[in-house]
C-alpha cells in the first residue's frame, strides 16, 4: 500500500476550546505532519493562550516547541473573549503541564524556519487573529512560494458574531486579515457561513465521552464548558468553528466550497472587520479565496468522533 503522503502543517491559534479541539483532530490525522504550533492573542492574552498551547502539545505528545507571536494586533487594541473561554482561555478539564520549553523564536520566525526547511510546500492552519501570518508574510515575502495554502477560521459573508458585521478573529486584527487576503497566497476561509452550521449537540459529545479514552474525555469536557456561554446565546448546539479549518482540508468532500473575491472592511463605523464577498464577479478582481459555506453536519460529527477514537489507550 502506498505510504500516506504526510502534509506538513503549522497550527497558529489562540486556544481557546475550539482551537484545542481542532488541534486534537490535526494530531490524530495520519495525513498531517504538525511541524510547529504558534500562538496569537485573541481568545485570551498571549501569555494565557501560549500556556494553553504548550499544555495541549503535552497532552497530544507533540514533540515540538511552541512559538509565541504578537501580544496585540498590528494596529488596534486587543479584544479578548473570556465570556466564551474563561479566565484561563481554556477553562474546564485539568491538562498536563508543558513538557517542552517555549521556543526562543517568535511565531513569524518559527513559521519562516519551517517554510525554509520544508522540502514540500506547507499548509498554515490559522484559527485565531491573522496577526502572525500577516507579520510573517510582510517580513518574508520570498517564502510565499513555500506555502501550499492558508486554511483559516475567520470572517462571515452574511453576518458577524462579535459585532453585527464582523467575526471575532477578523475583528481582532482587520489590518492583518487585509494583508493576508491581499497576499496572493492560496486561501481557504471557513467563516461563520459554515461554522455556525457545524453544530455539535450535547448528545454528540456524550457519544465522544463514551469512547472513554483520556483525549475523548477532555474533548467532551471542553464542549461542556464551551457550551455554557454558547447555549446562553440561544444556540441548541456548540458552534464548532476552528475544527472546520482542519476538516475542510482533510475531507473537502463533506463541505460546500465556493471561489469568491473577498475583501476586508477596515474603516466602517459599524462594519470594521467585515469580510465582503463579490458573489457575481461583476464588481472586482479574480476570486482570491475558497469560501467554505456549508457542510454535511452528521459527517462532520462522525469525523470528530472517529478522530477521538484514535486515542484509545492514550497515556496522559
Ligand atoms: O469567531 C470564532 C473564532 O473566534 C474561533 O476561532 C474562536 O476560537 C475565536 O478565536
Ligand atoms: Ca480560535
Amino acid at each position: 500500500m502506498d505510504k500516506i503522503r504526510k502534509r506538513p502543517v503549522i497550527l497558529d491559534g489562540d486556544p481557546g476550546h475550539d482551537d484545542a479541539i481542532a488541534w486534537v483532530l490535526a494530531a490524530a490525522a495520519d495525513e498531517l505532519d504538525i511541524k510547529a504550533i504558534t500562538t496569537v492573542a485573541g481568545n485570551q492574552t498571549l501569555e494565557k493562550v501560549t500556556y494553553n498551547a504548550r499544555r495541549i502539545a503535552a497532552l497530544l505528545h507533540l514533540d515540538i516547541e511552541v512559538a509565541k507571536g504578537r501580544n496585540r494586533p498590528l494596529c488596534s487594541e486587543l479584544i479578548i473573549a473570556p465570556n466564551f473561554h474563561g479566565e484561563t482561555g481554556l477553562d474546564g478539564p485539568v491538562l498536563p503541564e508543558p513538557d517542552h520549553k517555549l521556543s526562543d523564536l517568535s511565531a513569524p520566525e518559527m513559521m519562516a524556519k519551517v517554510l525554509r526547511e520544508s522540502e514540500e510546500k506547507v499548509t498554515i492552519i490559522s484559527t485565531g487573529a491573522q496577526t502572525n501570518v500577516a507579520a510573517m508574510l510582510l517580513a518574508y515575502p520570498e517564502l510565499k512560494e513555500k506555502i501550499e495554502m492558508i486554511s483559516t477560521m475567520g470572517g462571515g459573508l452574511r453576518n458577524g458574531n462579535w459585532t453585527a458585521g464582523a467575526e471575532f478573529n477578523i475583528l481582532v486584527d482587520p489590518e492583518a486579515a487585509y494583508n493576508v487576503y491581499h497576499s496572493g497566497v492560496k486561501l481557504q476561509m471557513c467563516g461563520l457561513d459554515v461554522t455556525e452550521k457545524a453544530l455539535v449537540y450535547p448528545e454528540d459529545w456524550e457519544r465522544i465521552r463514551s469512547l472513554n479514552n483520556p483525549i475523548a474525555k477532555v474533548v467532551a469536557e471542553w464542549f461542556d464548558f464551551f457550551f455554557i456561554h454558547v447555549s446562553s446565546l440561544g444556540w441548541s448546539g456548540a458552534t464548532t468553528h476552528d475544527p472546520c479549518a482542519v476538516l475542510s482540508i482533510l475531507h473537502p468532500e463533506i463541505f460546500d466550497i465556493r471561489d469568491y473575491y473577498v475583501d476586508i472592511e477596515l474603516n466602517g463605523e459599524y462594519t470594521r472587520g467585515a469580510t465582503i464577498a463579490d458573489y457575481t464577479g461583476r464588481h472586482s478582481n479574480e476570486p482570491n479565496c475558497a469560501c467554505v459555506v456549508d457542510l454535511d453536519r452528521e459527517k462532520f460529527v462522525d469525523y470528530l468522533y472517529e478522530a477521538c477514537s484514535r486515542y484509545e489507550g492514550w497515556e496522559v
